[in-house]
């Protein structure tokens, strides 16, 4: 049976693209959607959004995202940017707990759970991200490590709130090396995911939760990755920027 969860694809541009390039992206995207019921998010960068709001405001099936945000409100934080901020120029979904932003700026599963509740609290959806590195899947621990993740970052919320997010798994090893996860080992890290979630909020809520797969997607994977039956669709990176290939990954041609 097919599930009613909400189906996404969403591009994460990571730090690429110029502003001019990035208009073209947004406009090349726009020029061969058509409309569906997938949902698709730019997550472009932070200089891109308000011009990418403006062009895409009002397209059905188009959301504006952003890659990360600050945990605070507001203040003396030099270069960093907060949800109001982001809210204001018209974006809906955060990328959160990205493993990039993890290694580099060596962020925790605690600070991702604050920066959930700020995104959450300026009425904007987070993408949380999880995943495994290659070492601890080669020991086996990477079921345990992502149900801790899971816990960590999101088990705090309210019922109410938890309905709202939309959660990725991003195995590490599969982030721009393509080398994809295959369908199965996505399909059984979603499963694992989803039963972790109805531990911690029941499984009515867990069946409702879209978990995107990401990890070197392009449109001659994605057809089988989101076609498992915990698989909602995905994440993608490197393809994202080419409209053409982010198209076919989001029509499954
Ligand atoms: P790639 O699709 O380039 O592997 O990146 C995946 C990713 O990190 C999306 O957030």
């Amino acid at each position: 049976m097919e599930n009613k969860r909400t189906r996404i694809v969403a591009g994460n541009w990571k730090m690429n693209t110029t502003y001019e390039e990035g208009k073209d992206l947004a406009q090349a995207v726009m020029d061969r959607l058509q409309p569906s019921q997938v949902k698709v998010v730019l997550a472009a960068p932070y200089t891109h959004l308000r011009i990418i709001h403006n062009m895409i405001h009002g397209v059905n099936n188009l959301f504006l995202g952003a890659q990360n945000c600050h945990e605070s409100d507001s203040g003396a934080f030099t270069g960093e940017i907060s949800a109001a901020m982001l809210q204001s120029t018209g974006v809906q979904y955060v990328i959160l707990g990205h493993s990039e932003r993890l290694e580099y700026f060596h962020e925790s599963d605690e600070l991702v759970a604050a920066k959930i509740d700020q995104v959450l609290r300026h009425g904007m959806i987070p993408i949380f991200c999880c995943g495994e590195k290659l070492e601890v899947r080669e020991k086996e621990e990477h079921l345990q490590l992502v149900a801790s993740q899971v816990t960590n970052g999101l088990s705090h919320l309210s019922q109410e709130d938890f309905s709202k997010i939309v959660v990725a798994y991003e195995p590490v090893w599969a982030i721009g090396t393509g080398k994809n996860a295959s369908p199965k080992q996505a399909q059984d890290m979603h499963a694992h995911i989803r039963k972790t979630l109805a531990g911690h909020f029941g499984n009515d809520l867990a069946q409702k939760t879209s978990i995107l797969y990401g990890g070197s997607v392009k449109s001659s994977n994605a057809g089988e990755l989101f076609s498992q039956p915990d698989v909602d669709g995905g994440l993608v990176g490197g393809a994202s920027l080419n409209a053409e290939e982010f198209v076919k990954i989001v029509t499954g041609d």
